[in-house]
């Protein structure tokens, strides 16, 4: 596909973001910004076993980060835990499409996976220290 495609499905997620909004009783909920801009993304996840039975997420910032965090809400919603645990830089971007991202609009597109990854090292934290552990560092480069 093309960037101008690309660009349709961001600024589509942006303007309808699919799966926005709060969520009661929670299993996971979690809070980040970006510090270089303020913009924030926050995750709420139910979690039945090892399966996400739902998420929705709440924000405010630039389209990528918006658009970013919907996409990875479709993403993730169903799959086990450990799709999250393995979610990588590349397959964030890999899923926006946009490959010429300069450094600062890298920060903005993977800020909703730095949010989802220290969701998961809150939920893990008590069940499995080692998971946890590693999460943290994964989240540490993003
Ligand atoms: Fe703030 Fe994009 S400009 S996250």
């Amino acid at each position: 596909m093309s960037d101008d495609i690309y660009r349709e499905i961001i600024l589509d997620h942006y303007r309808n973001p699919r799966n926005k909004g709060k969520m009661s009783n929670p299993d996971v909920s979690i809070h980040d910004s970006n510090p270089l801009c303020g913009d924030e993304i926050d995750m709420h996840l139910k979690v039945v076993g090892d399966k996400i039975t739902d998420i929705k997420f709440e924000g405010r910032g630039c389209a990528i980060s918006q658009a970013s965090a919907s996409m990875l809400t479709e993403m993730v919603a169903g799959k086990p835990l450990t799709s999250i645990k393995d979610l990588t830089k590349d397959d964030i971007l890999e899923n926006i499409g946009l490959t010429n991202l300069g450094p600062a609009r890298i920060k903005c597109a993977l800020l909703s996976l730095k949010v989802l990854k220290l969701g998961m090292v809150q939920y893990y934290a008590n069940k499995d220290p080692a998971s946890a552990k590693k999460l943290q560092d994964d989240s540490k480069g993003l």
